[in-house]
């Protein structure tokens, strides 16, 4: 099985207009053709994708989505499909992010996003995991394993070359408080774990990224850790000196 190399995704999140969105993306790209062994994301809110896939023209950063609805189309007035986002230029999408599960989207739901994906021909990063009162009622592997199980429920042993995964505490997410890489290899182990038993050899495949207050200085001993084969990047990922930063991380420190 190859390896995957090293993911840096970067999810910019309800943030940045227009203007603003050009001149980063294209620090990004700059700094991904610095850094080509690693591979770079980002994912732009809706209304830039457009802006950002020009500013990435010729660019190996693939662009991507924070969400998707899972039916081609129809009257689901405020969402947007997979269809769509191919269209705009999109090769991957997030589902279900713990922010679009805070706001209301079930583990079913998101297995159903994942699918419809996956049929249109996106790649897919699957993001997983517990809250702070889940993780100290020690729900910690149930919560991971029912959310990674609904959300892989109707993927095929030929479709894990189109998925990554994201631990994503969610005690961690945009509070400082990163896990320690310790706490983040137990999760992905784990994960790792789950996607063997399910399909055997073929379950190592997918990477599995880290998110949660990821920064330039803490990336390094957080990509060093078991399991971890990419971060997934909310704040540092808005400044392009910052996310840089982490590229340069996972690529070594060069
Ligand atoms: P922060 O890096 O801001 O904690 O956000 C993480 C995240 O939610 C990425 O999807």
């Amino acid at each position: 099985m190859s390896h995957r190399p090293i993911l840096v995704a970067g999810n910019w999140k309800m943030q940045l207009v227009a203007a603003e969105a050009r001149h980063l993306a294209k620090e990004v790209a700059q700094a991904a053709a610095d850094h080509s062994g690693t591979d770079v994301a980002i994912f732009p809110s809706f209304t830039l994708l457009h802006t950002a896939r020009t500013a990435l023209e010729g660019s190996s950063v693939a662009l991507g989505a924070q969400a998707c609805h899972p039916a081609e189309n129809g009257a689901h007035t405020g969402e947007i499909s997979t269809t769509m986002l191919r269209d705009a230029g999109c090769r991957v999408v997030l589902c279900g992010h713990s922010e679009r599960r805070a706001a209301g989207v079930s583990d079913a739901e998101v297995g159903a996003r994942v699918h419809a994906a996956l049929h249109a021909g996106l790649r897919v990063i699957l993001c997983v995991g517990e809250t702070l009162s889940e993780r100290e009622a020690e729900e910690t592997e149930s919560v991971l394993a029912r959310q990674l199980a609904e959300g892989i429920a109707a993927v095929a042993e030929s479709e894990l070359e189109s998925i990554e995964l994201a631990y994503e505490p969610v005690w961690a997410i945009g509070t400082g408080k990163t896990a320690t890489p310790d706490i983040a290899a137990a999760a992905h182990v784990f994960l790792r774990g789950q996607m063997v038993e399910k399909f055997g050899d073929a379950g190592r495949g997918p990477r599995i990224l880290y998110g949660g207050s990821v920064k330039p200085g803490n990336a390094a001993e957080l990509l060093a850790a078991d399991e971890v084969r990419g971060v997934l990047v909310g704040g540092a990922s808005l400044d392009g000196a910052s996310f840089r930063g982490i590229i340069q991380a996972a690529a070594g420190g060069n």
